[in-house]
């Protein structure tokens, strides 16, 4: 008994972290972190976003603050999250990326410049007033938009 209960435990030891590890390996944990690097965007976006639209006080420097977040994330290169293998026809069901943003390389990575750009005009004017926020924060969400439009498959109805 005692014997069979060890056994057991070895088994699940072992067994455990190999199962983890085949539903997240390389390609899975590429996924999360660049789901985890767009929910980084979103948040910073979000609270400026809440600003420009009055829903929270308009204050020069949190508003720098989260602009300036917002703009370092985009400087950061990237790459080694968007590996091939990883679109929603590879993986369906783990992630919403298109296969077109492989097949039109490198035109992903010159909408992730686009974003980069308008979030440094963004970060280098938040402090100048509601309105210049505010066409800032358009201008951002643009580069958002127009990438997803292109390279994110729409969300699946529940
Ligand atoms: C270069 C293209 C590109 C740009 C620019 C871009 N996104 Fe994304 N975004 C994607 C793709 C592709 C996905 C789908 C990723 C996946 O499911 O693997 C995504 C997913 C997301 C998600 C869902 C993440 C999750 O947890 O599933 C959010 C939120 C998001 N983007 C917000 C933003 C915001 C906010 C901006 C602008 C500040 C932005 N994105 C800019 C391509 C882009």
């Amino acid at each position: 008994m005692k014997w069979f209960t060890r056994t057991l435990l070895i088994t699940l030891a072992l067994s455990v972290p190999a199962t983890a590890v085949q539903a997240d390996g390389h390609l899975g944990k590429a996924v999360k972190a660049r789901k985890a690097y767009m929910q980084l965007l979103a948040f910073n976006l979000g609270q400026l976003g809440a600003m420009a639209k009055g829903k929270a006080p308009y204050d020069a420097g949190q508003a720098t603050l989260f602009a300036t977040n917002l703009q370092l994330a985009t400087q950061m290169n990237n790459s080694a999250m968007w590996p091939e293998g990883t679109d929603n026809a590879a993986m369906p069901g783990k992630t919403r990326a298109l296969p077109v943003a492989w097949e039109a390389w490198p035109e992903i990575g010159n909408k992730n410049k686009e974003l980069a750009i308008a979030a440094g005009t963004l970060a280098a004017t938040a402090a100048e007033g509601l309105e210049i926020l505010q066409a800032g924060v358009r201008g951002v969400g643009k580069t958002c938009r127009s990438c997803h439009k292109k390279f994110r498959a729409p969300k699946k109805k529940k």
